[in-house]
């Protein structure tokens, strides 16, 4: 029985730099870690049935996504997934099988977007039908639009999709053009967790966008990748944009010109440029913190204790309002770091923090 069972499983990812940026056709710079949501999973005839190893709600779908029974908990996600691939002519194949994450949920790893990709990817096997895994991420995307309402952009499941080991992933999100960005082997990636859960579902995700949003037709058209702060500033003041789209507008602009110099800092010829990449991710936090409020006090908080700890750079990273910060550290003194900062952060708020050094991974299999 054990040996008809496939496998598809798709990785949670950590985003470098570039927040928030994505869903105005922007720039992002995340990475595909070593934790994912994985999909047991045999032919069945007549029925898409998943079970979660950590949930107890089943889904129970007609082969050809439709609902057998009402949606509520992580079972609209798959629910979703099938419904979409549905729409773009996925043949009725059924499947019977079981979901596992090891992807902290709320924590600002992408446990939904590894949720989704892993589901659409066995669905796709299970009808032997193919989509371009940039269109399989867009599926992901749309997917969490329609289960839960939550306007995301493609960044997570692309990341999930299209990273590898040892690189971070540059996405322009506007023209879908991507390249892998080494990472320098003597920087490892430390997540430190606030342990401040957060639901984009029940978060300000929806409405911060909506508040960038008021601000965007003043650029004519432009994408915020593609205008400078000050001349994004003055078309805002010309058009008489309000004060907080201006701000969340700023926050955009300027996070665009942080991803490109981000990639420079990490490509220089004579090795990471460690000052650079320290002062981008602290303008960075800065700019989530003060122009798109999305950051939380235990996130600034972890930001300075990592910096104390000699962090070469952190940052809050993902949609914000809890979840975790992100810091490149030096390999060989990562371990030390992770527990002395969640040490300190657990002491000082009493909050079940966590630290861990990541590995970077393979995008989806
Ligand atoms: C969440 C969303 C992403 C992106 C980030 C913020 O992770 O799923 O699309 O907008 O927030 O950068």
């Amino acid at each position: 029985m054990t040996s008809r069972l496939a496998e598809t499983s798709a990785p949670g990812r950590v985003n470098l730099i570039g927040e928030h940026t994505d869903y105005s056709g922007g720039l992002v710079l995340p990475v595909a870690l070593d934790c994912g949501v994985a999909v047991r999973w045999q032919p069945e005839p007549a029925a898409i049935r998943l079970r979660s190893a950590e949930f107890p709600e089943t889904v129970e779908l007609a082969a050809d996504g439709t609902p057998r029974s009402e949606l509520a908990g992580w079972v609209r996600y798959p629910a979703a997934v099938a419904q979409l691939l549905h729409e773009l002519g996925r043949p009725a194949a059924g499947l019977d099988g079981t979901i596992s994450s090891t992807v902290p949920i709320g924590t600002g790893l992408s446990s939904s977007a590894a949720l989704t990709v892993a589901v659409a990817l066995a669905l796709c096997r299970a009808a032997e039908f193919e989509l371009p895994r940039i269109e399989l991420a867009h599926v992901a995307q749309e997917a969490e639009h329609r289960a839960v309402g939550v306007p995301v952009g493609l960044m997570d499941p692309a990341a999930s999709l299209l990273a590898r080991r040892d690189h971070a992933l540059l996405l322009d999100c506007g023209t879908e053009e991507h390249r892998l960005v080494p990472l320098p082997p003597r920087l490892a990636i430390v997540v430190l967790d606030s342990g401040v859960r957060h639901a984009l579902e029940h978060s300000g995700y929806a409405a911060r966008r909506a508040e960038l949003e008021r601000a965007l037709p003043c650029l004519g058209g432009a994408r915020p990748s593609a205008v400078t702060v000050e001349a994004a500033e003055a078309a805002a003041l010309a058009a008489g944009v309000d004060e907080v789209a201006r701000r969340r507008l700023r926050h955009v602009v300027s996070e665009n010109e942080r991803v490109r110099a981000c990639v420079r800092a990490l490509e220089a010829p004579a090795g990471p440029d460690r000052k650079a990449l320290g002062a981008l991710f602290r303008a960075g936090h800065e700019s989530l913190r003060d122009d798109f409020e999305v950051s939380i006090p235990e996130l600034d908080l972890l930001v300075e204790l990592a910096g104390a700890a000699g962090a070469v750079a952190a940052r809050m990273t993902g949609g914000g309002f809890g979840g975790s910060v992100v810091a490149l550290v030096d390999r060989h003194a990562a371990e030390k770091f992770a527990a002395d900062v969640t040490a300190a952060y657990v002491a000082r708020t009493g909050r079940a923090g966590t630290g861990r050094v990541c590995a970077t991974a393979d995008a989806a299999a």
